[in-house]
């Protein structure tokens, strides 16, 4: 790995009508209908659509726990304040050719660099976001932009959805009933609070709160007790990115049916195929990674334990990559 890097710049638009961005020594370039990413030892080609979708989440996720790999070549680590971006560096046939390549950037310059790119080469109705079926397309040349979708965050509870400051999180006007959760019951829990504690007790239907996410792949934040963070999200269609734990992470598969691809963080053998219907609890361990494939959309309970300390613990061996051993 190279120091820090923060060599990055953008181009004027090529014949497609797109901007081309450097990364150090990686650059980026987009026309009709793929991504062109080179970088000293190598260069890759990705389909646009999946290359957007996974940008999205990188960007909207802050890159997220551990390491994104767009695909089985590009991707990204996060250090939480800096960030790795590679190329084939957990793939096992780059890394023996030694064609793999990766350079650690500041945060806020990888971040701004891939928030520029989304911008650049998202189209008008393209929605990188939403279900196949529920946006348009994001090929051909340059026309327009998307800056609402692209610009979404996570809807984020300060404490407890339902609890005072987190009631109205999700209404009839900024978030309606999806059309694959129209059979799902909106009615509440009733609550009788013993007064004095109106500020502390609270419920509300989760059912009824996720069949109005608007979007497919990215966990809200529904809870969060001391470290304890209750990540729920819809799920349609594939998983943009392949996701490398650096921590154990539970998954509650409240609703209908997930089929998750589970390999080796670091060469991508194959390890395992969970089939997970509603009411089914996994726990995936902290060394591999995996992405899930939803035909009907879905809701999963996504647990995590976001402790700083724990990828340190578990690189070093003070803690198991697993939550129990039989
Ligand atoms: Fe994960």
């Amino acid at each position: 790995m190279t120091d820090t890097a923060t060599l990055t710049s953008v181009s004027e638009p090529n014949e497609h009508g797109y901007r081309s961005f450097q990364l150090g020594g990686f650059t980026f370039d987009r026309d009709e209908h793929f991504v062109h990413i080179e970088w000293p030892t190598g260069r890759h080609v990705t389909p646009v659509e999946d290359f957007l979708k996974a940008l999205m989440r990188d960007i909207a996720w802050n890159f997220f726990y551990g390491t994104v790999n767009f695909d089985s070549v590009i991707g990204t680590v996060n250090h939480y304040g800096n960030v790795d971006l590679f190329a084939g560096r957990f793939n096992d046939a780059y890394r023996k050719a030694e064609l793999d390549h990766m350079e650690n950037f500041d945060h806020d310059v990888i971040m701004g660099a891939f928030k520029d790119m989304l911008s650049d080469w998202t189209n008008d109705g393209f929605d990188p976001f939403a279900a196949p079926q529920e946006t348009g397309s994001p090929y051909g040349v340059k026309h327009g932009d998307n800056e609402a979708a692209i610009t979404r965050t996570r809807v984020t509870a300060q404490r407890m959805v339902g609890l005072p400051g987190d009631e109205k999180i999700r209404t009839d006007e900024t978030h309606p009933i999806n059309r694959m959760f129209a059979d799902v019951d909106q009615s509440e829990p009733t609550i009788e609070v013993e007064p004095g504690y109106e500020n502390d007790v609270a419920s509300f239907n989760l059912f009824a709160y996720l069949s109005r996410s608007d979007v497919t792949w990215n966990p809200s934040i529904v809870s969060v007790c001391k470290e304890s963070l209750y990540c729920p999200t819809t799920e349609e269609f594939i998983l943009p990115i392949i996701h490398g734990n650096d921590r154990v992470e539970w998954f509650l598969q409240l609703s209908d049916e997930i089929t998750w691809r589970v390999e080796d963080r670091e060469t991508g053998a194959p390890r395992a195929t969970v089939v997970m219907k509603a009411g089914d609890v996994a726990a995936m361990p902290a060394d591999i990674r995996h992405q899930g494939y939803s035909s009907k959309r879905s809701m999963l309970l996504v647990w995590e334990n976001g402790s700083a300390e724990l990828p340190d613990l578990i690189a070093t061996g003070q803690a198991p990559t697993v939550p129990v051993t039989w």
